[in-house]
């Protein structure tokens, strides 16, 4: 495979030879489209501020990953949401955000954003499916359909 072709926030990107085989999607994320949300910290899958939301493969439901863990050359056909994405200041906070800044939910909230994808991941609810594995409400789980 001489490219890997994977979507961030919806917009397609294309890598090859131009990265590194050790470069991380944090890295990518942060470096190349600047998209400075994601946080990092202990670069070893430790702290979860750099944690995305990925669609690994259509259909699937979308998981939390530690983008400081995976090389961005083994994200084909990946779906990547970052923070930017979910909610800001000119858009829009979503309401994670929001309950989260008013439930004194971070302190310095250097890694709030982290905690968000990672909740942001394990909302979306495939009440169509019956797939094993698929995610219905229930007990500490929201109910309301916030993916797409
Ligand atoms: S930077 Fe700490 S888990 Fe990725």
């Amino acid at each position: 495979m001489d490219c890997v072709t994977f979507k961030v926030n919806g917009e397609e990107f294309t890598v090859g030879s131009d990265v590194s085989s050790t470069t991380t999607l944090l890295e990518y994320l942060r470096t190349r489209l600047e998209l400075r949300g994601t946080k990092y910290m202990c670069l070893e899958g430790g702290c979860g501020a750099c944690i995305v939301s990925v669609v690994k493969c259509p259909g699937l439901n979308p998981e939390a990953v530690n983008s400081c863990l995976v090389s961005v050359t083994s994200c084909q056909g990946w779906e990547v949401t970052t923070i930017e994405h979910v909610g800001n200041r000119l858009k829009g906070y979503h309401p994670l955000q929001t309950t989260l800044a008013e439930s004194n939910g971070s302190q310095c909230g250097y890694c709030s954003p982290g905690w968000v994808m990672s909740m942001y991941s394990g909302m979306v609810v495939d009440l169509s499916s019956s797939r094993p594995g698929s995610r219905r409400p229930g007990p500490g789980r929201p109910g309301p359909v916030v993916g797409g």
